[in-house]
Order: C-alpha cells, then sequence, then structure tokens
C-alpha cells in the first residue's frame, strides 16, 4: 500500500521552513518534502526529503507510485526581482513545475477517487496598479481589482491561480462523466517577514533586510523611497493562513484565491520600529528606480475581508504584536553572540 503523505515543495525556502516547523509541532503527519536545496540540519529526519526539481518529472511519476499524495502545499517559486533577471527561467519553474504538480494532482485525485487539496501561496505581485496616485486611492485592494501585474513572477502567480481553478472545475470538461478534480486555494501574500531565515531574490525584501541588518549591527541602504508603503505580515500567520484555509471545509469557500493581510507600513515607518527596537541601527535610503518601480505598483493594502468571512482568517500579529513579541525577541536571540 503506498503511504499517505503531504508534499511539500520549496520546503527549504522561508515559508517552508516555517510550515514544517509548524507540522512538527502536530504529529500525524507524514511530511514528503522537495527542494533543489538539502533541508538544513535542525530540520534532518523530521520529513521525508527529497533533494530534485521540480521541473523533473521522471521525479514525479516514480514519487506517485511509492505515495498517496493527500495534500500539496506547492512553495517553490524564484521571487519578484531574481525573476526580472531570468525570465525564461521563472517561467519554467513558477509555471511548468506548478502545471506539473496540478496535472500530478488531478490524476491522483482520480486514482484515489478524492480530491487531493492544493495549496498555493500567491502573492501581492498579482497586482499592478497605473501610478502612486491610484495606489493611494485604492488602498485596500480587493481581489479582483487592479489584476495587471507588471513583473513575470507577478504574471505566473496569477495565471497559476487561474490554472489551479481550471484544475479544480472545468479539467476534462468535454468527458461524458465527471472526474473527480482536485481542491485548489490559493492566498494572496503580502511581504512576509521572518524571524528565522532572510528572504532571497524578493522585491518586499527591504523590510526583513533592514531589520536583520539592524540586529547585525550592520548599515543598511533602503533600495526603495522612505513613503513606498506595501502591507506586510508575520511569518507564523503566514502559516497560520495557509493550515486555516487548508482545514477549511469546501462548502465554506466562495473563492479560491483570497487576500491575506496583516499591517501596511511605509519604508520609513518601518525604518521607525527598527530604530525603536535598535536605535543604533544605520539605516539610509538609496533607492533603485527598477525596484522601486515594482513596489509601486504593488498595491498599499489588501481588503482580505473575504478570508475573515469564509474561514475565519485573524492576522495574531498585528504591527505592534509582530515586532515586540515575535520579530525583535527571536531576531536579538539569534545574533546575540
Ligand atoms: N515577497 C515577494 C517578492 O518580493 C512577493 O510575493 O517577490
Amino acid at each position: 500500500m503506498r503511504k499517505k503523505v503531504i508534499m511539500i515543495t520549496g520546503a527549504a525556502g522561508e515559508i517552508g521552513q516555517a510550515l514544517v516547523d509548524e507540522f512538527t509541532h502536530n504529529d500525524g503527519y507524514t511530511l514528503l518534502t522537495l527542494d533543489l536545496h538539502a533541508l538544513p540540519a535542525e530540520m534532518h529526519g523530521r520529513t521525508i526529503h527529497i533533494q530534485g526539481d521540480i521541473l523533473d518529472k521522471t521525479l514525479f511519476s516514480r514519487l506517485v507510485t511509492e505515495y498517496e499524495i493527500d495534500t500539496i502545499f506547492h512553495l517553490a517559486a524564484l521571487l519578484s526581482t531574481r525573476s526580472e533577471f531570468a525570465p525564461e527561467l521563472a517561467h519554467q519553474v513558477n509555471v511548468n513545475g506548478t502545471l506539473t504538480l496540478l496535472q500530478l494532482a488531478a490524476e491522483q485525485s482520480q486514482r484515489r477517487g478524492e480530491a487531493v487539496r492544493f495549496i498555493f501561496p500567491s502573492s501581492i505581485a498579482a497586482y499592478g496598479l497605473p501610478d502612486l496616485p491610484t495606489k493611494a486611492r485604492d488602498f485596500y485592494v480587493r481581489e479582483w481589482d487592479w489584476n495587471y501585474p507588471t513583473t513575470m513572477y507577478g504574471c505566473n502567480k496569477l495565471y497559476c491561480e487561474l490554472l489551479g481553478a481550471y484544475y479544480s472545475e472545468h479539467f476534462q470538461q468535454l468527458a461524458r462523466t465527471k472526474p473527480i478534480m482536485l481542491d485548489f486555494r490559493s492566498v494572496r501574500f503580502p511581504g512576509l517577514i521572518s524571524a528565522f531565515t532572510v528572504p532571497t531574490g524578493g522585491t518586499s525584501d527591504y523590510g526583513p533586510e533592514m531589520l536583520h541588518a539592524a540586529a547585525k549591527s550592520e548599515p543598511y541602504a533602503c533600495f526603495v523611497r522612505p513613503d513606498s508603503t506595501i502591507p506586510f505580515m508575520a511569518m507564523p500567520d503566514a502559516v497560520t493562513a495557509l493550515l486555516k484555509l487548508w482545514h477549511a471545509p469546501a462548502e465554506s469557500l466562495t473563492r479560491r484565491v483570497y487576500n491575506v493581510t496583516s499591517f501596511s507600513l511605509s519604508a520609513a515607518e518601518f525604518q521607525e520600529r527598527v530604530r525603536h527596537a535598535f536605535p543604533e541601527a544605520e539605516i539610509t535610503f538609496d533607492p533603485d528606480v527598477q525596484r522601486q518601480g515594482i513596489v509601486d505598483s504593488w498595491p498599499a493594502g489588501l481588503n482580505d475581508k473575504a478570508a475573515q468571512t469564509d474561514w475565519g482568517w485573524r492576522p495574531a500579529y498585528d504591527v505592534q504584536r509582530a515586532f515586540d513579541e515575535y520579530l525583535v525577541p527571536n531576531i536579538r536571540q539569534r545574533y546575540a553572540g
């Protein structure tokens, strides 16, 4: 008999590490993790880890013979800044990789006669606002507002949301009998901030970079203007959102893609929070025109009412708690000594 598992792709990444950590506090699930990289030493033994490429279809054909995949948390992706330097590779990983997994999940749903749940982190990058006055006016965007991304990563995320809905609702729509579909669910995340890891290749990275640099007593030149505003969220809330959406009964959901957010901050306000905790912090502003353009196209806030209503979404960490109770103490401890 095949072993029932939860598959997590991109498990060595920021969200992946936090998610695996949360799962291993809740026994009872076998995790099958996949990443191009090995997992950090402290995660060894907690999962069945496959070091491999999500573009390797042979690998997946082998995995489905050994494992019954109950749920996929598909986290592997190239983030927005990195994707601009390698757009074709980004498309391969972010779109083709997702397509392979959706196809696999669709086939597995039919094979076992039960929907595979497919949980997918999307992003504020799925939005593209035309100019700063519009961004200030339409502060809290709704899921269907301004879906005109300007980055390869944003285009990839938006398209994969649509593919997920297609595989969940219309896959094999011309067949005589309706097949068992997969169950795709997605959250559009704001910029995420972890106390334990730093992001690589994203454009919201100036927030976490500023904070981690201050804790290490390193100077930091912020690559966007002080007035640049986007929404943020502490990593534990991001994990909560993924798990809550995963657990939500299908009949309570009215959409497949949900905004989730916690607090919006300008880069200047972010700097003030960092300085409050680390008064010696040397933070300057040295905007990079191109990355600034990306941040200017992202919304200042997200309207997450649908997530609140449908599956009881609520962040545990508002801005005060995020800095005072999660980020600052843990980051301090991390770099102490
Ligand atoms: N944090 C991501 C990035 O900056 C957005 O989802 O690319």
